[in-house]
């Protein structure tokens, strides 16, 4: 049975990982606070800071599969991740590495395939890049980069916060041009199962497949909530009114039909 070791598997994409991959295969966690629904020698408190800590756990499971779904401070994620690549250097062993729209945040004039090269402004979006090379280039075809875009779930802090709002009868400011995609924690983790199964290599853009403004998926959202009277002030994105895109594409064909997904399967799988 695959050994898959799940780093950040207390996170929000990481729970729905190991709920999806448990079944059929052999899966161990990381966390820092929050421990996970893994068996007790299954799941390990890890910091990214603590680089020995992750030679030896390395050592002891010697994952067939190692996915990334860590956040913490950017220059400890570096140095981890670069540890991590070469504790695996002579070894079998792949990486699959949770990056983000935001290698892109450049330039939003237009949506981005993976044939295009990341333009990151911010620093999250130049340190999602740094991190992709590298692994790119000391991994080679072992590296295998997901870029995702908003991460959606029942008990995500986006929901969350949207039932706060509603709460507190707090406006919730939306952008009216700006073209973004989303994603479902549990629909996702289908997809990297499927990755993980047909052994698929390079670059993959995991996201919704439709187009739809910012402002349009937040008001299926506060539909579905039951949501009468709209709370969302709408803006314009950096105050222009042109039609801006946070938006990536895919234009691999590995991904089957059937898991992929639109705006709309997401709104109602999240309120399934
Ligand atoms: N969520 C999104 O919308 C989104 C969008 C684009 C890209 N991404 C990327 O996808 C990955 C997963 O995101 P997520 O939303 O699932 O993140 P998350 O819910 O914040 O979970 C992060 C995970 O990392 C662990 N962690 C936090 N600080 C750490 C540290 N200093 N050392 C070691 N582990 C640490 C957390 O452990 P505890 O919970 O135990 O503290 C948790 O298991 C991240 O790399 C993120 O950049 C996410």
């Amino acid at each position: 049975m695959k050994k898959i070791l799940v780093l950040g598997a207390s996170g929000l994409v990481g729970r729905a990982l190991i709920d999806e991959l448990v079944e059929g295969l052999d899966v161990y966690g990381t966390y820092t606070s929050n421990v996970t629904s893994l068996p007790h020698d299954k799941q390990f408190s890890l910091e990214v800071q603590h680089i020995d800590k992750m030679r030896e756990l390395m050592d002891t499971v010697k994952p067939d599969v190692v996915i990334s779904c860590l956040r913490g401070d950017y220059d400890h994620q570096l140095t981890f991740h670069e540890e991590l690549a070469k504790s695996i250097k002579n070894q079998h062993t792949k990486v699959y590495y949770f990056s983000t729209t935001n290698v892109f945040d450049g330039d939003f004039s237009r949506p981005y395939t993976e044939a295009d090269t990341p333009i990151a402004e911010s620093e999250y979006g130049k340190f999602k890049m740094k991190c992709e090379s590298m692994l790119q280039e000391m991994l080679g075809e072992r590296a295998i980069t997901i870029r995702i875009p908003m991460i959606w779930g029942k008990n995500s802090p986006r929901l969350n916060q949207i039932k706060e709002s509603l709460k507190d009868e707090k406006v919730i400011e939306v952008f009216s041009n700006l073209v973004c995609n989303h994603h479902l924690d549990v629909l996702l983790a289908k997809q990297v199962r499927f990755m993980i199964e047909n052994d698929v290599k390079g670059v993959f853009h995991l996201a919704s497949i439709d187009r739809m403004m910012q402002s349009q998926f937040y008001e299926q959202i506060l539909h579905q909530l039951g949501v009468e009277k709209s709370i969302l002030e709408p803006r314009f994105f950096l105050d222009k009114e042109d039609v801006a895109y946070f938006q990536i594409e895919s234009n691999r064909e590995d991904i089957p039909r059937v898991l992929r997904y639109t705006n709309s399967d997401i709104i109602s799988s999240l309120f399934q």
